[in-house]
């Protein structure tokens, strides 16, 4: 053996686990396992109550996934391309941009507090039953990620320094799409939001000291309108806003060629009244991810409100729900302001700058 051959792997058998410990201590601090959040204010709910509580483990691991491009099929695309923090984890444009610069149909919806739901209905049309489900969509969907799950598994086993994290979240080091999706999935559970303007109202409108400014009282206005003249927690209800239902608007309705450009809910559950339904988004933090709908067609705050008080675009399956509401400018103003009042916080994050390898 060369002299030179016998130091390299001398070195090699030193160095190797040294470097590796090094290099998990970088990853680390930059990702730490922290204790699970505390709901904020005004989310009234606990992880104990889930099925299968999320543990900080398999969040942290679920974060590094969540912001790694390798998951997708040429190392472009990560769940955040799309699923943007700043924009409460839906993103500032009306459909989304995937993998080669491909155009998808529909806008990446915001899924804040979503570990809990009224109904566990997932993507626009409902066509997942859980984040785990949810999560393996994306992955294999061509215009999305555009991998397949046996090429990103394949990915991810070659990237040992990830091993010790699924040992550490899951009992064993093995991948497997299960794995990954859970773990995705419970970091997705603890982006919650709360403590907003509207929360903080809500808590002292009934104590003895409470105070109106200018500010509660056009929250309390708007409020009232939300829940009277407006009706609109016919189907935004509950403390993220939603019924987690599906209901038709009219959105991409096109009143010349008397069709829809898409067919929504219809296309899971076969049912008439579901042509052109899609689910109700929940509305906390709202104002950050203009434009909205599902194809995100509508592009103020106020425009949403002006499609309902016109009584939404008429079509054959409009949601009975929908009806002319005769709002005043004022009252528009005020169910907006309403609206932005359900801006909140504890979900902020951005990418980490390492990963395993
Ligand atoms: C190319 C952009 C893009 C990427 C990448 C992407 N998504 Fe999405 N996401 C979307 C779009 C668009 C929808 C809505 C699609 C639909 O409803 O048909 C969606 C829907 C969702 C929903 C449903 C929310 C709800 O309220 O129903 C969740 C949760 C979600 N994505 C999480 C993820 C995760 C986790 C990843 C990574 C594994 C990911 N997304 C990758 C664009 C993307
Ligand atoms: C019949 C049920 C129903 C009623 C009533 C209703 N909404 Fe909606 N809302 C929905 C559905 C469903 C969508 C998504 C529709 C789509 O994309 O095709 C939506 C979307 C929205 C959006 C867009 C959110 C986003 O992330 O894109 C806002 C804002 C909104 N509604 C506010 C209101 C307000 C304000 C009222 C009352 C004036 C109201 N809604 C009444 C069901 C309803």
């Amino acid at each position: 053996m060369k002299h030179s051959m016998f130091i390299a792997l001398v070195f090699s058998f030193v160095a190797g686990p040294a470097a590796l410990a090094d290099d998990a201590a970088r990853w680390e601090a930059e990702n730490p396992v922290k204790p699970l959040p505390k709901p904020p204010l005004g989310i009234d709910s606990s992880f104990d109550e889930l099925k299968v509580p999320p543990t900080p483990e398999r969040v942290r691991l679920g974060r590094w996934l969540f912001f790694d491009k390798r998951l997708s099929a040429d190392g472009s695309v990560s769940c955040a391309t799309c699923h943007r923090p700043e924009y409460a984890f839906s993103e500032p444009t009306p459909v989304s941009e995937g993998i080669k610069g491909q155009k998808g149909t529909r806008k990446a919806p915001s899924f804040l507090n979503q570990a809990w739901t009224i109904y566990p209905n997932f993507f626009w049309d409902g066509r997942a039953g859980s984040l785990e489900e949810q999560a393996l969509g994306p992955i294999e969907n061509p215009i999305e990620m555009g991998n397949t799950h046996h090429a990103m598994i394949s990915t991810l086993q070659g990237l040992t320094g990830y091993h010790k994290y699924f040992d550490e979240a899951f009992g064993t080091p093995e991948v497997t799409k299960e794995r990954v999706a859970q773990a995705i999935a419970d970091y997705e559970r603890t982006r919650m939001s709360g403590n907003s303007a509207y929360d903080k109202w809500q808590e002292a409108r009934f104590a003895d000291d409470y105070k109106p400014t200018d500010e509660t009282k056009l929250i309390e206005k708007g409020f009232e309108l939300f829940n009277g003249k407006a009706q609109c927690n016919q189907c935004h209800l509950g403390q993220n806003f939603t019924d987690s239902l599906f209901h038709n608007l009219g959105i991409g309705w096109n009143a010349e060629k008397n069709e829809l450009a898409d067919i929504g809910r219809f296309k899971i559950s076969n049912k008439e009244e579901d042509k052109g339904a899609f689910k109700t988004p929940g509305l906390r933090d709202v104002s950050k991810h203009a434009p909205y709908m599902h194809d995100g067609s509508v592009k103020t705050l106020r425009e949403t409100v002006e499609h309902y008080n016109k009584g939404g675009n008429a079509n054959p399956w409009l949601s009975p729900k929908i009806k002319k509401l005769e709002l005043t400018d004022d009252e528009i103003d005020a169910i907006v302001a309403f609206m932005k009042s359900l801006d909140g916080e504890g979900y902020m994050d951005r990418a980490p700058e390492h990963y395993p390898e």
